[in-house]
């Protein structure tokens, strides 16, 4: 026995119970329901389901208990196996969108520098696919890891991402659609910064003024995130100062 599982369940269930309840579900549409769970699964889209409408509530929560930047949800697009880059992410020689620099700090959350961090740094390609996973698009291109400097700054150019359409054509799309709403992310890049000795921060950042910023079909845009819309040298720049806190460990260790 589990208490948390037993807990947890036990809240979900009678959560749902309420909602049959209150809207006075009747057995056929019980019975719908069923058979769309069982599309889910059959397309393989249960996680997407899922992150759509309850990844976000997750992030908010560790987000409230977290004393570092603003974290926000992975998706699922992340590559371990990314190359190191220098100052600049492998780009198509096609790729015309406007060059994005992407400039900040890493700290603690007291303020110290922090040694050996490493960012992961990964977005869309020109046609919103994500490399590593779509089009058997190279691992390198679109994504690195960047080591950030001895006084905690970072640096690296790249491109504009574009706004990204989650799968559509399954039955996620389908019943976004049906409740009159979309599969539309705004414009974001992801960022995970690991350091030894911190937690681990996973988040994104979005684009001031872009499409489905203040509309985003996975509701992962907090107003921290949004990058304002500063352009030098015919360049966006994004600003970043990063803070991270201590592993949860370490404290629990120290206290
Ligand atoms: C999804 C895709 C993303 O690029 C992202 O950042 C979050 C979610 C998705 O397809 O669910
Ligand atoms: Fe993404």
């Amino acid at each position: 026995m589990n208490k948390r599982v037993k807990d947890v369940v036990e809240a979900i269930v009678g959560a749902v119970q309420r909602v049959l309840d209150e809207k006075e579900v009747s057995e056929s549409e019980y019975r719908n329901a069923l058979h769309y769970l069982m599309k889910v699964a059959e397309t393989g889209e249960t996680a997407l389901l899922c992150d759509v409408f309850f990844n976000s509530t997750v992030v908010a929560t560790k987000a409230r208990t977290s004393g570092g930047s603003t974290p926000a949800i992975e998706g699922p697009y992340y590559r371990d196996d990314a190359p190191l880059v220098d100052d600049r992410l492998k780009t198509y020689a096609t790729d015309d969108h406007k060059p994005l620099l992407i400039n900040g700090t890493v700290k603690a959350v007291d303020g110290t520098l922090v040694e050996n961090v490493t960012i992961d740094v990964w977005h869309s390609t020109p046609d919103g696919k994500y490399s590593g996973f779509h089009d058997d698009i190279p691992t390198d291109f679109y994504r690195g890891k960047l080591r950030v400097g001895k006084e905690g700054s970072f640096r690296v150019r790249t491109t504009m991402p574009v706004p990204y359409q989650i799968p559509d054509q399954g039955p996620t799309g389908a019943l976004l659609e049906t409740m009159g709403g979309h599969s539309w992310r705004p414009a974001h890049v992801h960022f995970k910064v690991k350091a030894p000795g911190y937690e681990t921060l996973t988040t994104q950042y979005y684009f001031e003024g872009g499409d489905w910023v203040t509309d985003d079909c996975c509701n992962g845009v907090d107003s921290s995130l949004i990058a304002p819309d500063l352009v030098e040298e015919g360049s966006r720049v994004m600003n970043i100062d990063f803070v991270i806190e201590p592993a949860r460990e370490q404290m629990g260790a120290q206290a």
